[in-house]
């Protein structure tokens, strides 16, 4: 199966934060896992280059926008090799072959009669890069979002006429195979129940963007533009640009992860795009929460940004991958904690996992000459194996549904009850019974087994503490990840390598 999943195309306008991580990190999570299972996958990113916030931008900086963007893309692609994300493209909106698309595309698009002139007239939020329904006779209305004054506009642009497309987006968004989490569809439903308004897709004002064919002065709004961007990326990196030849790009995306504020981008105005120059919609839109910090949302005016390169050196990748998909319902805000997030990277990787790994494979290297004890005591009930085999069941639909923090706390389970196993049988009292060695042998074996699937199981979210954890059972290399997610594959009388810690405890630093 191919799989063809996208970040959102980040603002350059500055550096990138916790915000854009925590998508990024969830994607990359979903690309791993599907790549685990043996799917074809495509993992794109990137940037978006063009508009107003980032012409202000580079001004401000005394720079030209292309240069401001070459320095901030490479922020970013430096940015996401330090967080090892596994992304196959990265799209640059002012690439050549990007601009050359979104000329293709608005020319079908004109062909189709969707094009017209306006007046556009409202209240603007630079920020957003969005017009706002707000009223023309307001006073210094304010975006709460970016806690700035909105601008007035009036100009002549170019519409897209999103009115005709009314009908056909009713159906997709109804339909139960296009937004997800379902609790967002309600949200974009109101909203097209309003009645869909046709949307200016041009700016006269703004020389940083892409020139509109046939409107000299004109350059596409930057979100015609970037939405283009996940098409472009889907073209192989030395395919001409063709847009009478898509089937042989890889397009369509199977699913498009943004935040909650850009839902109505991907939900109605991206597909109703597509439906005009008819082109396959992607099949899925999945619109995730926010991170708050200690309950207030992160911003640069509060003071409460999290910065990633801080995180990276004082707790490493895996204790941030795991705190952010094991204690976020993906789809719901999220608020993070300092504290907690020591306490559950602490409690679930050091503790529940760590201690688990460490005190069986010491117990069998002591009492089986430095071996994996035998497994193959034919036993009627074996508790461990029912528990991970339907853990494993369970994960892998969690997974594919976007619900790390289930596919989190499967793991956690199948650790809590391979803990408790070890408890209830003692295996350090029976050792004492010679007789009992072979019982000993069966208990270690179970919880060793459970180790390597708990192992194999965190590899998507946390990569690098999966592999010390399968090296320290003496498993190097683990090839057909999908095929070993059975009971009873550890080998039994393999070499145990001398225990290290595989997490060490985190310790709480007041100046993150
Ligand atoms: N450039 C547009 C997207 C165009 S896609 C064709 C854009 N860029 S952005 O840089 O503002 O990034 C938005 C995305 O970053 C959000 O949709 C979300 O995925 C992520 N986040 C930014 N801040 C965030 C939080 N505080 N919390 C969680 N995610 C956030 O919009």
């Amino acid at each position: 199966m191919n799989f063809k999943i996208t970040t959102p195309l980040y603002y350059v306008n500055a550096k990138p934060h916790l915000g854009s991580l925590y998508t990024t990190i969830a994607c990359d999570s979903l690309a791993r896992f599907h790549r685990l299972e043996g799917n074809k996958v495509l993992f794109i990113t990137g940037v978006d280059e063009h508009g107003l916030k980032i012409q202000r931008t580079a001004s401000d900086n005394n720079i030209s926008p292309q240069d401001h963007c070459d320095n901030i893309s490479s922020l970013y692609m430096n940015f996401w090799s330090n967080w090892n994300i596994s992304f196959d493209r990265f799209i640059r909106t002012t690439s050549n072959k990007h601009i050359k698309f979104v000329s293709q595309f608005y020319k079908r698009v004109e062909k189709s009669g969707d094009i017209r002139l306006g007046r556009q007239e409202g209240w603007y939020c630079v920020g957003c890069e969005e017009f706002k329904d707000i009223d023309s006779s307001s006073k210094k209305p304010y975006c709460n979002i970016h806690s700035k004054e909105l601008e007035w506009r009036d100009e002549e642009n170019l519409f897209f006429c999103l009115s005709k497309y009314q009908n056909r987006i009713e159906d997709l968004i109804n339909s139960d195979n296009f937004i997800f989490p379902k609790s967002r569809k309600n949200e974009i439903r109101n909203f097209v129940a309003k009645g869909l308004n046709d949307f200016s897709i041009s700016r006269v004002n703004v020389p940083w963007g892409i020139p509109v064919p046939g409107y000299p002065g004109h350059t596409f709004y930057v979100w015609f533009d970037a939405l283009l961007g996940y098409i472009s990326a889907s073209m192989d990196e030395n395919s001409s640009v063709n847009i009478d030849q898509l089937e042989s790009t890889q397009w369509p995306a199977s699913i498009h992860v943004i935040g909650k504020d850009i839902l109505r981008f991907h939900a109605v105005y991206w597909p109703a795009m597509l439906m005009s120059a008819g082109i396959d919609l992607p099949r899925k839109v999945f619109g995730h929460g926010f991170l708050t910090r200690d309950g207030k949302k992160m911003g640069k005016s509060l003071g409460n940004i999290l910065d990633p390169q801080k995180l990276i050196e004082e707790y490493g990748i895996d204790a941030v991958r795991w705190y952010l998909l094991r204690d976020i319902e993906f789809g719901q805000d999220g608020d993070f904690q300092t504290k907690r997030f020591i306490e559950i990277v602490n409690n679930d990787l050091a503790n529940s996992i760590g201690n688990l790994l460490n005190r069986s494979s010491s117990m069998s290297r002591k009492w089986f000459e430095n071996k994996i004890p035998p497994g193959n005591v034919i036993k009627t009930n074996n508790f461990m194996k029912d528990i991970c085999l339907n853990s494993i069941k369970e994960y892998k639909i969690a997974f594919s549904n976007l619900d790390f923090k289930t596919s989190s706390e499967l793991i956690l389970y199948i650790a809590t009850k391979a803990n408790q196993y070890l408890n209830e049988q003692e295996p350090w009292k029976k050792i004492k019974d010679n007789d009992q060695k072979s019982n000993v042998g069966y208990v270690l074996y179970n919880v060793l087994e459970s180790v390597r699937i708990i192992g194999l199981l965190l590899k998507p979210i946390v990569p690098n503490l999966s592999e010390k954890i399968l090296q320290q059972l003496g498993i190097q290399n683990i090839s057909e990840w999908h095929n070993q997610l059975q009971w009873g594959l550890l080998d039994d009388d393999s070499d145990i390598p001398s225990p290290i810690p595989v997490m060490s405890k985190l310790e709480f630093n007041d100046n993150i």
